[in-house]
């Protein structure tokens, strides 16, 4: 999926008719209202953006992870999730057959030690119907199978007598067969590990794994995982979403929460410890703020090679000894400090230091470059807060005096009381409050730590499920961010994504089901701003009596071949505007060829992108022939517009 071209001349031209070339049978819109802007370009004025300023969020909420990102098809892989007493629940398995030729059960069996629940499975039938008895899993909400894509099965299995099983990739009813083999589980009383590849032959968006016999007997079952061949650099993520997260180019990877890091009580809270090393032995966990079990097969190696995959520093948030509802006393809290120290040293250290080498036994010898790390999560306030984040603030920064460390306290308005390189900052609000807070940052401290606007999103009613009103409002807010990016070091949407079967939090930047995917407006006003980490950013002055309504900003940024100044504009009224964007102090002249205009917009202001129709409210871009140092535009209602004006000559602001 990519933003729509200007050949299509549809909604663009009748939009912003005035500067762009092509004809089309649309009415034009009548600007009632008039504004100008003006760009100093001037190299004195100009300052640059931190390389770091846009990046993403990624929480385990929403099956962002498992179920999402992560490409297992099999849920409930290692039979876990029930917990550890037996006989549990097998959710989502279940059997085909009925009782009086099946009996499953769960009992602690298994040859993983960490994750001893196994599945016994006791075929009762001599004569067992046509097609077999046995187990199924219909993954999350269904199984992807595309025709002639590879999907890969590892499973351990154990049976006192040698015996058949069938494993198909079937549709949800199992009718439709779309890949199938027989394999032999030779009796013994050892558990066996069974690999096989099977190619589909045809596609089916919600197909289901199964295992059927017909031979009277007991199997047992654990650690079942179907991986398709094909995941992004062959690490286990499902590439279409990961290309959504690239077309963001994000500067950094905050990862995996949230929420998530805390816990509803310490007990179920993220453990890194608990999530590397084989995935067959990773215990899993169930995550109640989000309430839903996790295999963690996305564990705290894979969020690293996520980061070093899309080329983004990794920000770990760690938990600091607190939870929603329990908290560990400071002067208990040593062992979660050491724990901490152990994760950095896993990503860390060498590969013959202890926890490095675990690092490199399971595949990066090489250090991940950890330069951020987040105490906890909006735990600021919390009775052990303070005390336990200088207990972990002291021991990193001893061992890692690099490590830039994220305290959870708003230093926006007042300053810390503790030591920070940065704080975290988090808004969830109306469009119209977001809006206003493009100049919070006017007001803060320009000494003392950074801010990290972690999480920030329009929600509630004017959000809808993504809808224009909240994306306009987020990239006012965020070229506020710009103009202020001397302090705010950092800035993610949150949250990223979310599986359509289980939307926990609303609204979410990427939604996807086990086949399709489209990104709301918020994701694609992001986009519009991934230029900007690193840029030149200039100051800009918007005179008008419609003024309340306008946001802007403005950079200097360079591709591989040509470099531009960019102007972004959010029309956040309802009238249309004519706007004369004038630009002063420009080291090169404004060349309208290769100039462009990208324009966000819909006939409704609540509009929304959806599965039918994913590319309603996208960047539409066009020619901008009448570019020049002093030019005249129109401004759609309740839209966001970026120009980018081509510099004729190289000679960068940038580069003096
Ligand atoms: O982004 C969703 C949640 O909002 C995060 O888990 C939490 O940090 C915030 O409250």
């Amino acid at each position: 999926m990519g933003s729509k071209e200007a050949s299509s001349c549809t909604i663009f031209c009748f939009l912003l008719l005035s500067f762009v070339g092509c004809k089309c049978l649309a009415s034009v819109i009548e600007a009632t209202q008039t504004a100008t802007l003006k760009v100093d370009a001037s190299p004195q004025l100009s300052r640059k953006i931190p390389e770091t300023l846009f990046g993403i969020f990624f929480e385990e909420i929403n099956h962002a992870g498992a179920g999402g990102i992560w490409a297992e098809l099999v849920s409930n892989r290692g039979f876990e999730a029930g917990g550890p007493h037996t006989p549990s629940n097998i959710d989502p398995w279940s059997i085909i057959g009925d009782d009086s030729s099946i009996f499953v059960a769960t009992d602690r069996t298994s040859c993983f030690s960490r994750n001893i629940v196994a599945l016994r499975m006791e075929v009762l039938c001599n004569d067992c119907p046509a097609g077999g008895v046995g187990i199924y899993n219909p993954g999350f909400w269904g199984m992807n199978i595309e025709d002639g894509k590879t999907y890969n099965l590892v499973m351990y299995v154990k049976s006192p007598e040698t015996t058949d099983l069938t494993v198909s990739l079937t549709s949800s009813d199992g009718l439709q067969n779309l890949a199938s083999a027989t394999i032999t589980v030779s009796g013994s009383s050892n558990w066996t590990k069974l690999e096989q590849k099977f190619v589909a032959k045809g596609t089916n968006r919600t197909s289901r794994l199964q295992i059927t016999t017909n031979k009277k007997g007991v199997v047992w079952f654990d650690q079942v995982s179907l991986m398709p061949a094909d995941t992004y650099k062959g690490h286990g993520f499902r590439t279409e979403l990961i290309s959504m997260i690239l077309e963001l180019k994000p500067r950094f990877l905050r990862f995996p929460g949230g929420c998530f890091v805390e816990g509803g009580w310490l007990r179920n809270a993220f453990r890194w410890r608990e999530s590397i090393g084989s995935w067959e032995e990773r215990p899993g966990h169930f995550g109640d703020v989000w309430h839903y079990w996790t295999d963690d097969g996305l564990g705290y190696y894979e969020f690293l090679q996520l980061a070093e995959d899309l080329g983004a520093a990794p920000i770990w948030v760690f938990n600091n000894g607190i939870s929603h509802n329990d908290e560990v006393d400071t002067a208990a809290i040593a062992p979660f400090v050491k724990d901490v120290l152990d994760s950095l040293e896993f990503a860390r250290g060498s590969a013959e230091s202890t926890w490095g080498s675990v690092r490199a036994a399971m595949g990066h010898p090489e250090p991940f470059p950890v330069k951020y790390v987040a105490i906890g999560n909006e735990d600021c306030g919390k009775k052990f807060y303070r005390g336990n984040y200088l207990k972990f603030y002291n021991a990193i920064r001893e061992a890692y005096p690099d490590i830039q460390m994220i305290s959870n306290c708003d230093g926006s308005s007042r300053p810390l009381d503790h030591p920070a390189d940065l704080y975290d900052f988090h808004v969830y609000t109306d469009s119209k409050t977001l809006f206003s807070m493009r100049n919070t940052f006017d007001r803060t401290s320009r000494s003392g730590p950074k801010a990290f606007v972690s999480e920030y999103a329009v929600w509630r009613s004017d959000a809808g499920r993504g809808s224009l009103l909240a994306s306009l409002a987020e990239a006012a807010f965020l070229t506020g961010l710009e103009k202020n990016s001397d302090i705010v070091q950092m800035a993610s949407y949150a949250p990223l994504f979310v599986n359509d079967n289980d939307q926990t939090w609303n609204p979410d930047a990427i939604v996807f089901n086990s086949w399709q995917h489209y990104g709301t407006p918020s994701y694609w006003m992001q986009t519009l701003f991934r230029e900007s980490s690193g840029a030149m950013i200039h100051p800009i002055t918007i005179s008008s009596s419609y003024s309340s309504s306008l946001a802007g900003s403005a950079i200097t940024w360079q591709d591989s071949e040509n470099s531009f100044l960019r102007v972004k504009v959010v029309n956040f009224g309802s009238d249309a505007v004519s706007l004369t964007i004038s630009t002063s102090g420009l080291q090169a002249t404004v060349n309208a060829l290769g100039s462009t205009a990208m324009v966000m917009t819909s006939s409704n202001v609540m509009d929304e992108n959806s599965f039918s129709n994913p590319n309603k409210i996208v960047p539409v871009k066009s020619e901008l022939r009448n570019a020049a140092e002093q030019m005249q535009v129109t401004l759609a209602p309740h839209s966001f517009t970026s120009f980018d004006l081509a510099l004729a000559q190289s000679k960068l602001v940038a580069e003096m």
